[in-house]
């Protein structure tokens, strides 16, 4: 039988590539420039491409999709977002979607803990006063943090990378709060607290972790009314998507010390950055690193093979289907 042909828009990692140029005719991107909407529908168009391999990022939106050869019927994205896929274009074009859940909920946590430890604890303005030569030696009120323990976690959006993140934080000794669509009676169980409204879930809340989806739904979730909501002294971190944090809102309000500090994996429009960020102090910046690990990398690149398998090799549905 022939294999089937798989466009890969980017460069995966070694063992994912190895699967895929096992069982498919592959299109690679060796050198791992991001493809614009018309070379993926020209790379698709020109190698017949009946899989495609794609990323967060990848500008697959209605004029990406209305532009694929007919020959495509899986957009296996490397992601647990789907913001940068038109869902209703793909579903109306009869091309299904699939995603990687669950594969990178302890990784993205993980990197959540890290941004509130090193808000929590002024990690980023410390490394930068000892790169700069500027530490002049242990000082009794110099880069003073705040403690986690006991403090009061909030937890915007519980799924299975928030439920992963309130595991961690209970080991540090704090309480965990949470606003989700619907309330979580395992969630509950393990001692976490519902909130049925904003005011209430931000008002109680110490450090408010977000973990909501992009899209125009959630496009700016926190403004400046949901900021002033929150106690002052606050952290905000998020490891969610950048569309969900009104960039100029934020830095007003670390600027004016509304908020004690913040830490931030995800940016609108990346990889560009809201500017007054690169100058904020109180601010700790990483670069989309959530799913970062070798393991996770790894697991998410099988996860899409999974799906292409199902659909492309053994003509079944997809395992994870979005949309
Ligand atoms: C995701 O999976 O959506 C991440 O943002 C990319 O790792």
């Amino acid at each position: 039988m022939t294999k089937p042909v798989l466009l890969l828009t980017r460069r995966f990692p070694d063992a994912v590539e190895a699967r895929a140029q096992r069982d498919y005719i592959t299109v690679p991107n060796p050198s791992d420039t991001p493809m614009d909407g018309a070379a993926i529908a020209t790379a698709a168009k020109n190698a017949g491409a009946q899989g495609i391999l794609c990323a967060a990022g990848d500008p697959l939106n209605a004029a990406t999709i209305a532009a694929l050869p007919d020959s495509v019927k899986l957009l296996a994205t490397f992601s647990v977002g789907t913001d940068h896929i038109d869902l209703a274009a793909a579903r109306a074009r009869g091309i299904t979607v699939s995603n990687t859940p669950d594969v990178l909920s302890v990784a993205t946590a993980e990197i959540a803990f890290l941004l509130i430890l090193a808000a929590a604890r002024r990690g980023g303005e410390s490394e930068r006063l000892l790169r700069a030569g500027e530490w002049t030696g242990w000082a009794p009120t110099q880069l003073m943090g705040v403690t986690l323990e006991g403090k009061k976690l909030g937890i915007l959006g519980m799924g299975r990378i928030g439920q992963a993140l309130a595991k961690m934080a209970r080991g540090f000794g704090m309480e965990i709060h949470y606003r989700n669509r619907k309330q979580l009676p395992a969630a509950e169980e393990a001692g976490a607290i519902y909130h049925a409204d904003d005011a209430g879930f931000l008002g109680a809340i110490d450090v408010l972790s977000m973990h909501i989806p992009g899209g125009e739904a959630t496009r700016n979730w926190l403004d400046a009314r949901h900021i002033a909501l929150l106690k002052r002294g606050a952290i905000v971190v998020n490891t969610g998507r950048g569309t969900t944090v009104d960039d100029a809102a934020l830095c007003e309000a670390l600027a004016k010390g509304h908020l004690r500090a913040a830490g931030l994996d995800v940016f609108a429009g990346e990889p560009k950055i809201f500017p007054g960020y690169l100058t904020t102090p109180n601010l700790v910046l990483l670069p989309h690193l959530g799913s970062a690990t070798i393991e996770t990398r790894d697991a998410m690149g099988f996860r899409c093979l999974d799906n292409l398998d199902a659909v492309l090799i053994r003509g079944g549905a997809a395992l994870h289907p979005v949309g």
